[in-house]
């Protein structure tokens, strides 16, 4: 039936020292999906993020990407493999330019080709030799996911994209989102569900470390309906 998950998530738990956040997740991303993870704050979206990710070791489950098995591995190759991260505070290196952001990204995956970036956020090469404490919210989030697709990952997990972002720059990544998922699955987390009703295939809804729902239905999905679970 249809093929292989990119992502596959099984009973994951995860806990901040004697704090358990997360309760046997299990979740499947599958290649080139848009998907997202919706949840009031606290549910635990970034943990499970990061948990995916490799940032936190979960304390026990199993995450398996393109047939390899994340769980014990240092974030550096998680993301060097082609599954990356995209933080919910927009950080990018403040004293450094545009440039030098994603020469650091370049450098770190031996991709050069800054034409991909440049052809989803045409902004960026104006802004080339601006330094990154100058730019604004929704130019942060454009370097961010620019610097992201460098190495051509196949899975983006993007924590909140739209927090604090003007309307205009929130319609600008409904169209990137559906560009970018041409060539990667894109796992987005947050709060803003119609930005969700927009963006997503399919959706779990979160609350309290747990995936109550899953969502695929395109009508259930447009009209928000899902925010019941909520
Ligand atoms: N570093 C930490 N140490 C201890 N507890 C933490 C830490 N980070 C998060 N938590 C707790 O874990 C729970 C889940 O937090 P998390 O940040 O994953 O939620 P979230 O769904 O991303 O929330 P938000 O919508 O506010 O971003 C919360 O109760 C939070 O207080
Ligand atoms: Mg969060």
């Amino acid at each position: 039936m249809g093929t292989a998950n990119i992502v596959e998530v099984k009973n994951l738990n995860s806990a901040y020292g004697q704090s358990k956040v997360i309760f046997d997740v299990s979740l499947q991303i599958k290649p080139k999906e848009r998907l997202s993870i919706v949840g009031r704050n606290g549910a635990g979206k970034t943990t499970l993020l990061k948990s995916i990710a490799s940032l936190l070791n979960p304390t026990s489950g199993s995450v398996v990407y393109d047939g390899i098995e994340l769980v014990g591995k240092p974030s550096y190759d998680v993301a060097r493999m082609g599954l990356k991260y995209i933080d919910q505070d927009k950080h990018v290196f403040l004293d450094l330019t545009v440039r030098e952001n994603l020469e650091l990204s370049s450098y770190a995956t031996g991709d050069y080709d800054w034409d991909k970036v440049f052809k989803h956020f045409p902004k960026l090469k104006i802004l080339i030799d601006r330094k990154g404490a100058f730019l604004s919210g929704g130019e942060r989030q454009m370097l961010m996911i620019g610097r992201a697709i460098l190495g051509d990952p196949k899975v983006l997990l993007i924590d909140e994209p739209t927090e604090g972002l003007a309307p205009s720059i929130v319609d600008d990544l409904v169209t990137t989102f559906h560009e970018l998922s041409k060539d990667c699955a894109i796992m987005t987390v947050g709060q803003n569900l119609s930005f969700v009703s927009r963006i997503a295939e399919r959706i779990y809804a979160m609350k309290e470390g747990k995936l109550v729902a899953e969502i695929t239905d395109e009508a259930k999905i447009k009209d928000n309906s899902y925010s019941c679970y909520l």
